[in-house]
């Protein structure tokens, strides 16, 4: 039997590698997918053969990521639950969709994962497989063994496994469009989160600093008038937004598998560049639309963060949302002040907006008569009906 595994180089899956060997007598191929994480993969491909691994492949999926999967909830402004912008959900139908390339390749009857049975993880992933794989027989070790971190320490020593030196007592989990952060005393919701969590957000710079981010279709192409691909803009946002202390969230996040969890991120790209885009539709689109594409939104978060990203709804959102974002191109100023980020100004060539219209100085004033023509016909409902139910 073969079965390749979503490898990431982490204790978990490591230590998975001789666990399904032993317990399947599998040959194990490992796949570890690029999604903009920073780490040394050269290293992890050496771990995984030290673990035991029969073959490994490194996959550089990070444009596919940013064209594909971000590029959406940029335009769907994807944020769960308000604040969650769903960098782990985003990747993992991603991961599953390269490991199930590999199996095929392979001929590999087998696909396995790292995530437990207490995360959203094992549903994104398990669902994924079963869409685009639906024969191959799903294994996560996590969910079978009942081994807690220590005991998988303690059987990695006995096998003579070689485990990450600097492994974190977080559980972590990095891609281009943010890192989640939980475990450990983070799983304490009442208390701070101690800094030593945080990297990506570690204030190193005290300036101020104002970004103008150009958008074309929805899309962010531009930063301070630079073209830029998507994967290289984010990487900049992230790196000059984060430098300033910019991108933390602290949530109590609803989980599909039935409770609540404390969870941090850090994202200072994916917050400034939402933010920016949706301070950009409020420019462009017409109050209709606006309402609207705000249910569609929060319809699209909530798909992709409970792992139905093969639901057919989530396309055809997505359609809508492209023809929805054909005008909303122009240009977004942040200003990013230590922790805070605040759009500053905007304007597009496609807006309605007209400061001579909107202004209290000049230009366009309705009449009086107007005025009060419109109020009266607008209150009619209200008062019509207030009047019948007086009676
Ligand atoms: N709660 C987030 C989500 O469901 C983050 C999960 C982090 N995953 C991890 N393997 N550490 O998307
Ligand atoms: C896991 O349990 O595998 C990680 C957390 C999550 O999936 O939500």
């Amino acid at each position: 039997m073969k079965i390749v595994l979503a490898y990431s180089g982490g204790l978990d899956t490591t230590v998975a590698i001789s666990w399904l060997k032993e317990t399947f007598k599998a040959e194990v191929i490992t796949v570890t997918v690029d999604v903009g994480q920073p780490d040394d993969f050269k290293k992890i491909e050496e771990r995984s053969y030290q673990a035991g691994s029969f073959k490994h492949f490194t996959i550089d999926a990070k444009d596919e990521f940013a064209n594909n999967y971000v590029k959406y909830s940029i335009m769907l402004n994807g944020l769960y639950e308000g604040v969650y912008p769903l960098a782990t959900a985003l990747a993992r139908p991603l991961i599953a969709n390269k490991v199930v390339e590999v199996a095929k390749k392979e001929g590999a009857e087998g696909v396995a994962h790292g995530s437990t049975s207490k995360g959203n993880d094992q549903v994104r992933f398990d669902l994924s497989v079963k869409a685009l794989y639906p024969d191959a027989k799903i294994v996560a070790p996590a969910r079978v063994w009942n081994m807690t971190r220590d005991d998988e320490v303690k059987y990695a020593k006995e096998k003579g496994i070689p485990i990450k030196s600097e492994s974190s007592k977080y559980s972590i989990d990095e891609n281009l469009w943010g890192r989640s952060i939980e475990g450990d005393v983070i799983s304490d919701s009442s208390t701070e989160v101690p800094e030593d969590a945080f990297e990506w957000t570690k204030k190193t710079v005290e300036e101020p600093v104002t970004l103008t981010v150009g958008f074309e279709k929805g899309v962010p192409v531009a930063v301070d008038g630079e073209k830029l691909s998507l994967t290289k803009l984010i990487q900049v946002v992230n790196s000059v937004a984060g430098s300033r202390g910019f991108g933390r969230v602290d949530h109590i996040e609803n989980r599909v598998v039935g409770f609540k969890s404390r969870e941090v991120y850090e994202a200072p790209a994916a917050l400034l560049l939402t933010s920016a885009h949706t301070d950009l539709e409020k420019t462009v689109l017409t109050p209709h639309e606006l309402r609207f594409k705000r249910i569609m939104d929060s319809t699209w978060s909530d798909l992709v963060y409970q792992g139905l990203w093969y639901e057919p709804l989530r396309e055809e959102i997505q359609h809508t949302a492209e023809e929805m974002n054909k005008w909303v191109s122009g240009e977004v100023k942040v200003k990013v002040e230590g922790s805070g980020a605040r759009v500053i100004g905007r304007s597009s060539p496609y807006s309605p907006y007209s400061e001579k219209v909107a202004s209290y100085n000049k230009g366009w004033y309705p009449s009086d008569e107007m005025a009060r023509g419109f109020i009266e016909i607008w209150g009619m409902h209200s008062l019509l009906a207030n009047k019948s139910r007086s009676e």
